[in-house]
């Protein structure tokens, strides 16, 4: 088997094409390298441009007839960013990605998994989320994500492509191998910020232990991206229905305090935390109810949030050297 990964250099596509790697599919790379790395592209089939360039698309299947899927990984997707370039969001992640996907359908590539968001939810009374909880984006760039999988429903329905939507929820860790991992050196999400707080020997402070959870605490569903991957290849392996929508969490989800405990169990001493107050515009969070990847993938998280902590410190002590690397590639 051999599928295209388009934004296969980027975090979590090449951790999928590591994946597929050793299941025994193939993969190419279509890339920019906008926030992608040569240096993960570099190891397959590659090739540099746009996912709207119909003449590079049909290079690629004409030199790879064999494809016989396509994972669309590639969008832009840092939300605030969204707020302020709105119509750079909507262009690349709806307008660009129908250009890929209708250069692909009429060139025989008509099967799609998608990589969308669970950002897009609004999260049952429960704080769980299953594929039929009400979608209410609270961004561009989750509403551009709504949007292409409505394109994709719509285009599944006349029979023209089969396609596959995976939400995922939180991505942390790296490729156990350590081949490939996150990019960016100083994550802001919480657990950037608890390994930082943890190598200062500082506090890390839990912002709302009010909330409705179990501990107080705010609700995420952290999922380590090889179980991702796993997932992936998983869909690209199953028969499915015409268009299916499937969640990728842990089906549990992990409080701020269980993240920090994590943190001290991959680390071997315990994180400080002190509790402090909510500040504007939290929210309480969600996790996924994962049944129906259960069910039609026959899949579950394999890792644990302790193993995606550790893999994250393995890959950060890696990085520079992996950046260095991609530095010598841009300049050659
Ligand atoms: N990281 C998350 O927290 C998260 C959560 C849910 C869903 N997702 C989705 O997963 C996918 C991958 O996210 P990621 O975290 O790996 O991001 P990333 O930025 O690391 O990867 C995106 C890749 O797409 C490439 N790209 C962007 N625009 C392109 C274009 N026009 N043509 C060709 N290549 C282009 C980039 O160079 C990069 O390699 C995205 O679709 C994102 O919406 C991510």
């Amino acid at each position: 088997m051999k599928v295209l990964i388009a934004g296969g250099a980027g975090y979590i596509g090449s951790t999928i094409a590591s994946c597929c790697e050793d299941a025994g599919v193939t993969p190419v790379i279509l890339d920019d390298y906008s926030t992608g790395l040569r240096v993960f592209a570099s190891r397959y089939a590659h090739y540099e441009g746009d996912i709207a360039d119909e003449a590079l698309v049909d290079r690629i299947v004409s030199e790879h007839p064999d494809l016989d899927a396509v994972i669309h990984c590639a969008a832009k997707i840092v939300v605030p960013e969204s707020v302020e370039q709105p119509l750079a969001y909507y262009d690349t992640n709806v307008g660009k990605a129908i250009s890929l996907v209708d250069a692909l359908s009429a060139r025989g590539v008509t099967k799609v998994l998608f990589s969308s968001t669970a950002a897009m939810y609004e999260p049952d009374p429960d704080f769980m989320v299953s594929e039929t909880s009400e979608i209410n984006p609270g961004s561009p760039y989750a509403a551009s994500k709504a949007m292409f999988e409505r394109v994709l429903a719509d285009a599944a329905a006349t029979g023209r492509i089969t396609a596959t939507t995976l939400r995922y929820f939180n991505p942390i860790g790296a490729d156990p191998q350590m081949r490939t991992g996150l990019q960016n050196p100083a994550p802001s999400h919480a657990l950037g910020k608890m390994l930082t707080a943890h190598a200062a020997g500082e506090p890390f402070y839990v912002t709302g232990v009010d909330w409705p959870t179990r501990d107080g605490s705010g609700l995420r569903d952290y999922i380590h991206v090889w179980d991702l991957g796993r997932a992936h290849v998983a869909a690209l392996q199953a028969q499915l229905g015409s268009y299916e929508v499937i969640n990728l969490g842990t089906g549990t989800g992990t409080t701020v305090f269980e993240l920090a405990e994590a943190v001290g169990e991959a680390t071997g001493t315990p994180l400080k935390v002190e509790g402090a107050p909510r500040r504007d515009g939290d929210v309480v969070g969600s996790a996924a109810r994962i049944d129906k990847a259960r069910e039609v993938l026959g899949w579950v998280p394999a890792l644990s949030i302790a193993d995606g902590v550790r893999h994250s410190l393995e890959w950060s002590a890696k990085l520079p050297g992996v950046l260095r690397e991609e530095e010598s590639l841009r300049g050659a």
